[in-house]
């Protein structure tokens, strides 16, 4: 994949980020992603691959645009896997929460794990952690082995987890080895990112969120030179077997990130819709102006590259809904 690629990707995450954020703190998650889903699936026709969306909206007959096996792109350059989150965090848009983001990754065809949208338990860890670290081991000994090589007391290690009733005994473990805890609303591609960038405080992303969203963390930490673990959490028949449909017979295997992402090059991109550790969110300017901020990424170079850009709107392809439509809902309360 040629480099020029990721700017063109970014493009794409900029206009589902900007679309999306006129619907944050509007209590109407569908339509924030909605507005970024039809904006980048319109974006994509513009960007020189051919490429198949393996992460996406859902199953074709479940999602009118960007489904699993949609093709994507003007047809012209690489063939690509696409794993796309139009909005990573539709709930915390709704409610003008943090951490919400459009996230796009693409790598060599045949590369990234069509996952299932289930749930997956999942370790991620940076680079002085790659390698050292085990999915199937205790979260004890996960603790104990991060803090040796990475030379601190277990109370100065910083470990973030979904804020979730399932969490709780992972959480009282966590409270009883002396770690700090910082807990996520949502969000978890951003958590696990967060635990692989060289300038943050987080030294360890742990607990269970969607699959497909450990599919584009793992994307992220392959950019980062981090290390990206999962297990799959089928619940019940009717997820094995779409586990099983989707290649993954042995569930109980721990998913390396070679088996999520291959060993070729990943090309990660994210825009902010609303603000995280790392990525601050739209700022309308006014009428006609916003500001959107990005990361792009590439796991052949690791550079992480942050991109800021003032959009003038009225150039852009977004449909918002109309002023009287809302003047009419306001009347309406
Ligand atoms: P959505 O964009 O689908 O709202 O996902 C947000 C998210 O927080 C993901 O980041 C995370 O993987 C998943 O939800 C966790 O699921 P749950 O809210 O069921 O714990």
């Amino acid at each position: 994949m040629e480099r020029e690629l990721a700017l063109e990707i970014v493009r794409v995450t900029e206009l589902g980020a900007l679309a999306s954020s006129h619907w944050i703190g509007r209590g109407d998650k569908n339509a924030a992603d909605d507005a970024a889903t039809t904006a980048i699936r319109s974006m994509f026709d513009s960007v020189a691959i051919k490429g198949t969306v393996v992460i996406g909206e859902g199953e074709m007959d479940d999602a009118p645009m960007l489904y699993i096996g949609e093709q994507v792109g003007d047809g012209n350059g690489p063939e690509v896997d696409v794993a796309v989150d139009p909005l990573e965090g539709t709930e915390v848009v709704a409610a003008g929460l943090q951490n919400a983001q459009s996230v796009i990754a693409i790598a060599d065809r045949g590369s990234l794990l069509h996952a299932p949208d289930i749930y997956m338990e999942k370790l991620a860890c940076g680079p002085q952690l790659a390698g050292l670290l085990s999915l199937d081991d205790d979260v004890k000994t996960t603790l104990n082995k991060a803090a040796h090589h990475l030379g601190k007391s277990l109370s100065e290690l910083t470990v973030m987890v979904l804020d979730r009733k399932r969490h709780a005994k992972l959480i009282s473990d966590l409270r009883e080895a002396g770690v700090r805890i910082r807990l996520l609303s949502h969000g978890d591609v951003a958590g696990a990112i967060a635990a692989a960038l060289p300038d943050s405080d987080v030294d360890l992303y742990l607990g269970s969120g969607g699959a497909p969203e450990g599919v584009l963390a793992a994307a992220a930490l392959t950019c980062l030179g981090g290390e990206m673990q999962g297990r799959l959490l089928p619940q019940g028949p009717f997820e094995q077997q779409r586990c099983l449909m989707m290649g993954i017979s042995d569930t109980s295997r721990v998913l390396s990130q070679r088996d999520m992402v291959g060993d070729g090059d990943v090309i990660f991109a994210a825009t902010g819709v609303t603000s995280s550790d790392f990525l601050s969110g739209v700022r309308q300017i006014n009428k006609d102006y916003a500001e959107t901020h990005s990361v792009i990424m590439r796991a052949q170079s690791r550079t992480i590259r942050y991109i800021r850009s003032i959009h003038y709107l009225p150039s852009k392809n977004i449909s918002t809904p109309q002023p009287q439509v809302v003047e009419q809902q306001a009347k309406a309360i």
